[in-house]
């Protein structure tokens, strides 16, 4: 068969979108009411117009849109403020997926941090729901999206490499994209991105798991600098010397501390790199294949190769592609033959360069769907894991498939044991690093809202059977091990992300925060 790879893999999506129109792209664009107030409105009008408001039982959104116009003023005249009709209001508040979209009051856009310090002071004095958006990639509602102010960090797109001291600082509203073609014709790279798409920004602050992660660990733990607005306003860099309690919160605790303008990351070395994807259909080769992908789990020893290996649900089967990477020209024989000497429906294999093989990741193909992750964290895909996993894909497939699923993916992430080993100083994820778990990823995709709660359902399910099956394993240390918050289903208890890190995050977070104004913005609160 010569079918493309993406075409092949994705061949379903096109078959669900066209059958089901999804809901998702007929989002109501809603007026903004007021946004002829005066922006000169002092604060007690504004406090004034919240209190008549709810007394009145009036929407709050024109409160909201009452705080946009004094941020508006508050901020110099470079940052801007869009209202719902303008196209910019659309593009700078637009995520990945539906289940993270939310028309907001205003779109905020700061184009510099001491700007985004009086953002934060102003939220914080009229306790007004507000969102931090970097790339747009979370799915669950609410982590950067809101009825309130919604902030954009667009603007913030600065990259400086620093050959002397081999770091790189770049903005929080860069994606990973930007961030390795400036740095390619430098021969580096850093621990970023796997797919296209992603955003640096909530990448690194949840942790960050990349194809160096082998060789140089999580993505927090080449973070050298944070520039980072305190939720009173204050525009700081933190590093392991100036607060090593803050440094710890933001290497993995998300968006509790303020909002992140800037990442100072060390690089690391890039020349080309032999990798691609592989796509297998028949079931012989699925049975192998999920062979080699445990092999490879509990016997790969090499930190340049790393792999992944996606199981899809395809017209009442699985299908599995795997992507393989190894960090230079040529990987040592041994490492992927099993991979390679499967028969396949397509293959692209090849040395290349690394923005080339970043580049054709898929990830964009769901774009604009109801999106949702879940993860369980898995220490060694053994044979009967990955059984389990074809066996899930299709049976939740097939149930799924007549309430508007459009894609369904359950992802083996294999690493090393030792990629928890090259941290410098602690951080908030993972909350223990005596042994490494791998975020193995649930991803379910559907078109129709009314079917929200079933695939919510089915998420939990999945992830039951698989702990399930990992305690048949000898496995139930999984069910303690820390789960990866950004895979993580919104309605997982943060003790399950930040377990015994938990306390020492509340402490930081008292001092850092004390009015808790990042409360103000969803996802996991500490
Ligand atoms: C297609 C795809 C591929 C992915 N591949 C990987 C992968 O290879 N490895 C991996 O580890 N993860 C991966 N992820 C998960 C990814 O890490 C998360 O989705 C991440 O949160 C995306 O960050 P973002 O900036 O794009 O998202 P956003 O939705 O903009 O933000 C996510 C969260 O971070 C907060 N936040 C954003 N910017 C800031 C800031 N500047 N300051 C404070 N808080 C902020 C937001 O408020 C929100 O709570 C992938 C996700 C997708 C959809
Ligand atoms: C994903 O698709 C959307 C809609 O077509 C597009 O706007 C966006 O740029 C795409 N993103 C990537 C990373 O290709
Ligand atoms: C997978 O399904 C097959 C067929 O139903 C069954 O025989 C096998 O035990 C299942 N394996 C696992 C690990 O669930």
């Amino acid at each position: 068969m010569a079918l493309p790879t993406r075409t092949l893999f994705f061949f379903f999506v096109a078959l669900a979108v066209a059958s089901h129109l999804p809901s998702a792209f007929s989002l109501t664009t809603r007026q903004a009411e007021t946004n002829s107030l005066d922006a000169s409105a002092s604060a007690s009008d504004v406090t004034a117009a919240a209190t008549t408001d709810s007394q009145r039982g009036g929407s709050p959104s024109a409160t909201y849109v009452q705080v946009c116009a004094q941020i508006k003023a508050s901020m110099s005249s470079a940052s801007a403020v869009y209202y719902p009709g303008d196209p910019v209001f659309k593009w700078l508040s637009s995520h990945w997926a539906a289940t993270s979209t939310q028309t907001s009051a205003c779109v905020v856009e700061p184009r510099s941090a001491v700007d985004v310090g009086k953002i934060l002071q102003l939220v914080g004095r009229y306790r007004t729901p507000f969102a931090v958006e970097g790339g747009g990639h979370a799915t669950n509602p609410g982590f950067s999206s809101t009825p309130g102010v919604h902030i954009s960090l667009n603007s913030f797109k600065s990259i400086t490499y620093n050959a002397a001291s081999q770091t790189v600082e770049f903005g929080a509203g860069l994606s990973w994209n930007e961030v390795y073609t400036a740095l390619e014709p430098h021969g580096v790279s850093v621990v970023g991105g796997r797919a296209l798409g992603p955003g640096v920004a909530g990448f690194t602050l949840g942790g960050g798991y990349s194809f160096k992660t082998n060789q140089y660990g999580l993505t927090v733990d080449s973070v050298v600098k944070f520039e980072l607005v305190k939720p009173n306003g204050q525009v700081v860099g933190v590093t392991q010397n100036s607060d090593s309690g803050l440094f710890f919160a933001l290497k993995g605790a998300g968006n509790n501390f303020g909002i992140v303008t800037k990442f100072t990351l060390k690089t690391v070395p890039q020349g080309p790199i032999w990798g691609g994807i592989v796509t297998y259909m028949d079931p012989t080769s699925l049975a192998a294949i999920n062979l080699a992908t445990s092999k490879f789990s509990t016997q790969s020893t090499d930190p340049k190769a790393a792999m992944l290996s996606t199981t899809a649900y395809y017209q009442g089967m699985p299908l599995t592609s795997v992507q393989l990477f190894y960090d230079g020209p040529n990987p040592p024989a041994g490492i992927f033959d099993d991979f390679l000497s499967t028969p396949s429906v397509q293959s692209d294999v090849g040395t290349r360069s690394y923005l080339s093989f970043y580049k054709q990741s898929p990830s964009n193909d769901t774009y604009g769907m109801r999106n949702y992750f879940h993860t369980v964290p898995i220490a060694k895909y053994t044979p009967k894991i990955m059984r389990l996993i074809s066996n899930l894909t299709v049976a939740y497939g097939n149930e799924l498939a007549s309430k508007s699923l459009v894609f369904m993916t359950l992802v083996a992430e294999p690493f090393l044991p030792t990629i928890l080993t090259h941290s410098t100083s602690p951080s908030a994820y993972p909350f223990t690093r005596a042994k490494a778990y791998t975020p193995f990823q649930i991803f379910l995709s559907w078109s129709d809202p009314a079917q929200d709660a079933v695939f919510e359902s089915a998420l939990k399910r999945i992830s039951d059977a698989m702990y399930a099956g990992l305690v048949s394993e000898g496995q139930a240390d999984s069910l303690l091990a820390p789960m990866y918050g950004n895979y993580a289903w919104g309605g997982t208890s943060v003790a399950r992300i930040y377990g015994t890190n938990l306390v020492p995050l509340k402490v930081v977070k008292l001092r850092v925060d004390p009015t808790d104004v990042m409360g103000l913005a969803g996802g996991f609160k500490v």
